[in-house]
């Protein structure tokens, strides 16, 4: 009989017996459920010979690396790194409007960055007497993506691709664990809470690795990217206190890279268009855009228009998945 004490307390014993007394881990995280239960679980085991990278790409949410880097540090006192290489991510960016470029340039930069940030600390850890080297990679894998890359090889299967840093670390040789790959995601949920976790990291909607970079359609410029943070925080800030966050599976505020022509005071203005998309969904294959009451929507619309700067139109996703998929790049 299965309970999520025991698989706790299991996994921990499996950890520490397999990195052994000196054994090192490193491992990227995100912010996300998957990749933080798995981080606090190795903090549980090892402690701080368990390294956390988190790689600020400039392309986060709102204020989410600091509000990931305050939760991960201070409330589960998880040994973590946060590179705040948000102008190397923007500069390679510059100029560039096709989605699949935006990915790769985001995916191997995230590569170079977390790589170079393993092998410091590796050199800095082999200097300690009371452990050993960083010889292991955690992955925050789930069952799911278990099963997604062994039977299929669909267009998710390069989105795991940037996950996947495990070989990609070069001349390191690390080797992998992965203590979520017989979970599903309700059960890294309900690990989460047991393991103190707090509610809003345990809930929250999952996230691109490319960030809002593929939430803003054409160019990704620091301006665009201000707009496009400032509109997604106040949509979803009133998901929240409507208590329809749970409910929704994933919400957010996409930008266009068109001008629209509106009244604001008693001026005429020639300013941007924001899309917001919200969908309900069990697999993330299929999804429907979700029906809002229409006072929600005029209150977004509202406050979006009244207090982001370049804004003058907004927008609701009606497309379902498919036709349309989730993210509009
Ligand atoms: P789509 O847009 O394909 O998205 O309907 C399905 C789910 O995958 C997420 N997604 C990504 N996740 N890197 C990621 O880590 C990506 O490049 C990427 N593209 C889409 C999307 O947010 C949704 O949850």
């Amino acid at each position: 009989d299965w309970t999520m004490e025991k698989f706790v307390d299991k996994e921990i014993e499996r950890i520490r017996v397999m990195v052994g007394k000196k054994g090192q881990v490193i491992g990227a995280v995100s912010g996300g459920v998957d990749s933080t239960v798995a981080a606090k679980l190795m903090q549980e085991a090892i402690g701080d010979r368990f390294h956390a990278v988190l790689v600020d790409n400039g392309v986060m949410r709102l204020d989410e690396a600091r509000t990931v880097k305050e939760t991960l540090t201070q409330h589960l006192g998880i040994n973590l790194t946060v590179i705040d290489a948000g102008d190397l991510f923007l500069g390679r960016l510059k100029g560039i409007s096709d989605p699949e470029k935006k990915r790769k340039i985001i995916g191997n930069t995230f590569i170079e960055v977390f790589q170079n940030k393993a092998k410091e600390i590796a050199k800095a850890a082999a200097n300690t007497p009371q452990a050993g080297d960083i010889e292991w990679l955690l992955q925050g894998t789930l069952y799911p993506d278990v099963i997604e890359s062994i039977s299929f090889k669909g267009p998710s299967a390069t989105i795991k691709t940037h996950h996947n840093v495990g070989g990609l670390l070069e001349g390191m040789h690390l080797k992998l664990i992965e203590p979520l790959r017989e979970l599903f995601k309700d059960e890294v949920r309900a690990l989460g809470t047991n393991l103190g976790i707090p509610e809003d990291l345990v809930w929250r909607h999952p996230f691109p690795g490319p960030g809002i970079a593929i939430r803003i359609l054409g160019e990704v410029t620091p301006e665009q990217v201000r707009i496009a943070r400032e509109a997604d925080k106040i949509f979803i800030d009133e998901i929240q206190a409507a208590g329809l966050y749970r409910k929704i599976s994933q919400a957010f505020a996409a930008l266009l890279p068109v001008k629209a022509v509106g009244v604001m005071g008693d001026k005429r203005v020639h300013d941007q268009v924001i899309a917001l998309r919200a969908v309900e969904t069990i697999d993330f294959m299929t999804a429907d855009w979700y029906p809002f009451d229409g006072q929600f929507l005029k209150r977004v619309s509202r406050r979006i228009v009244n207090e982001v700067n370049g804004v003058v139109r907004v927008l609701y996703d009606v497309t379902s998945k498919p036709p349309g998929t989730i993210e509009m790049e």
